[in-house]
């Protein structure tokens, strides 16, 4: 039986099927395409897949606004092209989760067309309606570049309608009992294909509560476990991942007794990395651990450094958030509602040994990764392109018409391929990194094979050592008697520093990439270098093995 806590140890991939490969040549990608590239997937490394929502959709928010939750967009492929590809992806080892969108449906979905029809129809307790806009002034409003208001007249129903995102997408009303049912059995439909589980779009905001900022409410997290209730009863090793852009303390309550989410994105986190580098200072991020509070055996923490949507910056507040701004997006462009649509890369100028630093990071401590689609190649992004689409740009396979993502004639391609002189699919594609050993992609696919060969990176306890250097930072993994350091220099300059390695007197460093070993460690304040940006991984092993001898040295002939 496969261990039912796999995530633990997995690497994650997020893409989107329309993103990744066009196998009909009609410039949008699809299952088919998809299928062509597993064989790369599997060679990177990575274990489970993310795929955004692939449902039938308005597109008016790239597929969040879901108009039929138990179908395929035709444009993407059928139902049976999705079964060929869960195969195929669990043939190579690799799980799938797509995202379950329960907040919200498409204001084109049957069920609101219903819904507004008549306040006597079916499904009219399925959305949340008000004769005035004035209910649940409390809760903020999110996307606040777009919206104005939580509620939305509608002249059909002549009634208010509530939603926490753009107004094309209606809350649906989780205090009817026949529509918490018809969203497990939407679940139900997915995992009855075989799927690995779900990443759930935006749990905290599932019920309403007047007097409330209608955000992680009992209710919600009720009705969570719910869905969890049913994983475990009928679906053993699935998993559900929570996207809750909340504070460590608000988050945690979405694990339950591990028994509501068996993942969690780790948001706050991810701009104290960004911040930590840019500073050159290890306490934004160690601060960050300080406030997240421990989670249950049998959860996780999902770590990333960029995904689908701009970087948010909802978990920064006052200086910091003005400080990511002006380091991260000067150009005004850059910025989309309260955060940065940029590009793992160019976030970091395109710099070898930041996105290299950064990765580490993301490897090292506590959690799993999750790597965005290019990012592996340093895929630059498109700010002129509205929304976020400039994160949402065709794959880079190769120097081929279209970077090899679509025979289709260019101007059909779904969103435009990125072509200027750094990140065009000219210069940064798989096929070219795949050529040069020294690639970014390279390093990516060997740092994901290092790490799955060292359980205490996804299950290890951490403890900082936390040295009067401040620019370095530098953490220990121990699991299961096994001891890892991780050291980062967050500096563009060389670093050196003292460690406190005392209580593993006796242990030898050996470095986990290149696999030499570093003198012992002693009860003195261990000395290292490091090069600018430069990091080090290394097992403290028990004790200095026996001098290996080699070739004809010591052999008695
Ligand atoms: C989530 C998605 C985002 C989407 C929003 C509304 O935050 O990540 O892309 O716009 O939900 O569905
Ligand atoms: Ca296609």
């Amino acid at each position: 039986m496969t261990d039912p806590l796999w995530f633990k140890d997995a690497v994650f991939y997020e893409l989107h099927v329309k993103a990744f490969h066009d196998g009909n040549g009609d410039g949008i990608g699809d299952f088919r395409g998809l299928i062509e590239k597993l064989d790369y997937l599997e060679w990177l490394g990575v274990t489970c897949l993310w795929l955004l929502p692939f449902f039938p959709s308005p597109l008016r928010d790239d597929g969040y606004d879901v108009a039929n939750y138990v179908s395929i967009a035709p444009d993407y492929g059928s139902l049976e092209d999705f079964r060929e590809f869960l195969d195929e992806a669990h043939k190579r080892g690799m799980r799938v989760i797509v995202d379950l969108v329960l907040n919200h449906t498409s204001d084109q979905h049957p069920w609101f067309q219903e819904a507004r029809s008549s306040p006597q129809s079916a499904k009219r307790d399925y959305y949340v309606w008000s004769d005035t806009d004035k209910r649940y002034q409390k809760a903020r409003i999110i996307f606040i570049d777009t919206e104005k208001s939580n509620w939305t007249w509608d002249p059909v129903a002549q009634a208010y309608y509530w939603h926490r995102f753009f107004s094309h997408q209606p809350d649906l009303n989780y205090d009817n009992p026949v529509l918490q049912q018809a969203m497990l059995d939407i679940m139900s439909f997915w995992l009855d294909q075989g799927l690995d589980g779900f990443r759930c779009d935006a749990v905290p905001y599932l019920f309403e509560r007047e007097g409330t900022i209608c955000e992680n409410l009992p209710e919600t997290h009720a009705y969570l476990k719910k869905i969890r209730k049913r994983i475990d009863e009928a679906y053993q090793g699935r998993i559900l991942l929570a996207e809750a852009n909340q504070w460590p303390a608000d988050v945690r309550p979405y694990f339950g007794e591990g028994d509501e989410f068996h993942m969690a994105f780790h948001f706050p986190l991810m701009p104290r990395l960004f911040l930590g580098v840019r500073s050159e200072d290890w306490h934004p991020i160690v601060d960050m651990f300080t406030h997240t509070p421990p989670i249950p055996d049998n959860c996780q923490w999902c770590l990333f450094l960029r995904n689908h949507d701009e970087l948010t910056l909802e978990m920064c507040a006052g200086e910091e958030r003005d400080y990511m701004y002006y380091a991260y997006a000067r150009d005004p462009l850059m910025r989309r509602n309260i955060g940065i649509a940029r590009r793992l890369a160019p976030l970091l100028d395109n710099d070898r040994r930041k996105i290299e630093l950064l990765n580490s990071l993301v490897f090292t401590l506590p959690g799993s990764p999750i790597i965005y689609y290019g990012d592996e190649i340093g895929m630059g992004d498109n700010v002129h392109l509205g929304d976020r689409n400039g994160v949402r740009t065709p794959m880079q396979w190769s120097a081929d018409r279209n970077g090899g993502f679509s025979k289709t004639d260019p101007s059909k391609l779904y969103l435009p391929a990125i072509s200027d002189s750094v990140y065009g699919f000219n210069v940064t594609n798989v096929e070219s990194q795949r050529q040069a050993p020294h690639s970014l992609l390279h390093w990516m696919r060997q740092m994901i094979a290092r790490r799955k060969q060292q359980p205490a990176f996804g299950r290890g306890a951490l403890t900082f050592l936390r040295p009067k250097n401040d620019r370095v930072l530098a953490h220990i993994r121990e699991h299961g008697g096994n001891l890892l350091l991780l050291v980062h220099n967050l500096a563009g300059s060389a670093q050196s520093v003292d460690l406190d390695l005392g209580p593993f007197e006796g242990r030898v460093p050996v470095e986990l990439l290149g696999g030499s070993r570093f003198p012992v460690i002693s009860k003195r304040p261990y000395v290292l270098s490091l090069a600018p940006y430069g990091f080090y991984w290394f097992n403290l092993e028990q004790k200095p093995g026996d001098d290996l001898s080699y070739g004809m040295e010591g052999s008695v002939l």
